[in-house]
């Protein structure tokens, strides 16, 4: 589906395409969905963890992490494969008010971490899962997206720099900051748009998923 966006995309660097990452179907899981989550993460390997985490976390650390997550707070994004299996996950958690103030001088905040599986990188959906992850924040009211990651992280380094974030980098270590401009109806509007599309492509699937299964049973 195509509709325009342009009075409604995140005040990004124009050097970040952002035409394809919107037609990706990310769908916003529920705390019922916890057990998705944690498969995505558990296949993630020990070096994936240490970047996506900042150490490599075992299975009961990441097993504490994901059932900690509140849903009431927090957004969890999926990206489902054919398998209904998540590709791609991201967690994004507005920081509470007087941290974030204390922070970035005034304005909300929120932290974001994403994830994208290993058969599934370099086909754009890491950084649709960032673009999804800014818009959303835009329309809270939220007026700067906060990214722990590690310098060596070249591929999140480089969808940092290519959406203009502004980068502080201490012992190996980087803050990625996006300020961001305040949501309009436009950004409101292509959230909901997104919502419906990515709950549609997950049903859709899922219907696939199920008939595949019939005939495998009945051959
Ligand atoms: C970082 C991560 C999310 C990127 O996911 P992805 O779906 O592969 O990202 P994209 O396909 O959108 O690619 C992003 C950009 O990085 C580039 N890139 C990918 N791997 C790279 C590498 N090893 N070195 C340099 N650039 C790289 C891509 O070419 C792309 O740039 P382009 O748009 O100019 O072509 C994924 O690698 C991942 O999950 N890593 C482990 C966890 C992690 O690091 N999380 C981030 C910290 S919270």
């Amino acid at each position: 589906m195509e509709f325009d966006t342009a009075a409604s995309v995140p005040a990004l660097s124009p050097s970040l395409d952002t035409r394809d990452a919107r037609s990706v179907p990310i769908r916003e899981l529920g705390q019922s969905e916890r057990s998705l989550l944690l498969a995505h993460f558990v296949a993630l390997g020990v070096e994936d963890r240490y970047l996506r985490f900042g150490s490599p976390l075992s299975d009961t650390a990441i097993c504490r992490y994901v059932e900690r997550i509140d849903f009431a707070t927090d957004t969890v994004f999926g990206i489902f494969d054919e398998q209904l299996e998540l590709e791609a996950a991201g967690h994004f958690a507005p920081i509470p008010r007087a941290a974030a103030e204390s922070a970035t001088g005034g304005g909300r905040s929120a932290e974001f971490g994403l994830s994208v599986g290993g058969a599934a990188r370099g086909k754009g959906l890491g950084t649709a899962m960032f673009l999804r992850a800014a818009a959303h924040a835009r329309n809270l009211g939220i007026s700067s997206l906060f990214m722990h990651c590690l310098s060596e992280n070249r591929a999140m380094m480089r969808i940092a720099r290519k959406a203009g974030m502004e980068i502080r980098q201490t012992h190996g270590e980087a803050d990625a900051y996006l300020a961001l401009e305040p949501g309009t109806v436009a950004t409101v509007l292509e959230e909901g748009v997104q919502r419906r599309i990515a709950l549609v492509d997950f049903a859709i699937k899922r219907r696939l998923l199920l008939a595949r299964e019939a005939l495998k049973h009945a051959a």
